[in-house]
């Protein structure tokens, strides 16, 4: 598929596994160059909550993509809302995950759902956070990132991000829930969960969030043109 750049407006893509704070990093790097933000994980979640709601099983591929046409997705700020329905709050914890990373696995939901994430391109620029930003939705990004860090620290940083939401859990639970979404991301064969061939890999299991947004910063303003 033929890509349109829009205007040339830069992108930076932010990969990566589950909880490693690409969230986080994301929104500190939006604020800080002024630019837009896409939660790709936020658009495939918000299916899986319909999904859910509505009783659908994960393998009925055709009333996904019926129930797809009829919801139209919008950000404002950090939320998203769906068909003007705010549901930020509803999307975050790990049973939305599983069927977001399940769903996710199918080729005409992704396809679907391309365009939609193209489509959030807007001046001055954009932070896309996902799995495969850098890989297939913006490849010709400015610069690309994959930030990782070492399962216990965000199994910690996941717990600590639920509670705070008043989110109950168990953390042996969510570990496992965080490991198993991992390998479904990881060894699907549509877009994986990889670093793009020219990404730089970040492992912030031992930085705070200031160290791995001013990396990035350094590396967006000494990258090469
Ligand atoms: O980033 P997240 O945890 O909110 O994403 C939830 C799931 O959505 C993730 O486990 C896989 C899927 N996803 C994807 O396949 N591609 C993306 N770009 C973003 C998320």
């Amino acid at each position: 598929m033929k890509i349109k750049i829009k205007n040339n407006i830069p992108v930076i893509t932010i990969d990566g596994p589950t909880a490693a704070g690409k969230g986080t990093i994301s929104s500190s790097l939006a604020r800080r160059l002024g630019w837009s933000i896409l939660d790709s994980g936020a658009i495939y979640r918000s299916l899986a909550f319909f999904i859910i709601q509505n009783n659908i099983s994960c393998n009925d591929i055709n009333a996904i993509l019926r129930l797809l046409k009829t919801l139209k997705f919008s950000f404002h700020s950090n939320d998203i809302y769906v068909n003007n329905l705010n549901i930020t709050n509803k999307i975050r914890n790990e049973d939305v995950g599983k069927v977001a990373s399940i769903i996710s696995e199918n080729s005409n939901i992704r396809d679907s759902l391309l365009n939609i994430q193209r489509h959030s391109i807007q001046e001055p620029g954009l932070i896309a956070d996902g799995r495969d930003m850098g890989t297939v939705v913006f490849p010709f990004a400015s610069l690309k990132i994959f930030l990782t860090a070492n399962i216990d620290v965000r199994v910690e940083r996941r717990y600590k991000q639920l509670i705070t939401s008043k989110v109950s859990v168990n953390i042996s639970n969510l570990r496992s829930a965080i490991m198993d979404r991992d390998l479904r991301d990881t060894e699907r064969v549509l877009s994986p969960l990889i670093p793009a061939y020219d990404a730089h890999v970040i492992d912030s299991s031992y930085l705070t969030n200031d160290e791995t947004v001013s990396i990035i910063l350094d590396l967006w303003k000494n990258r090469l043109y």
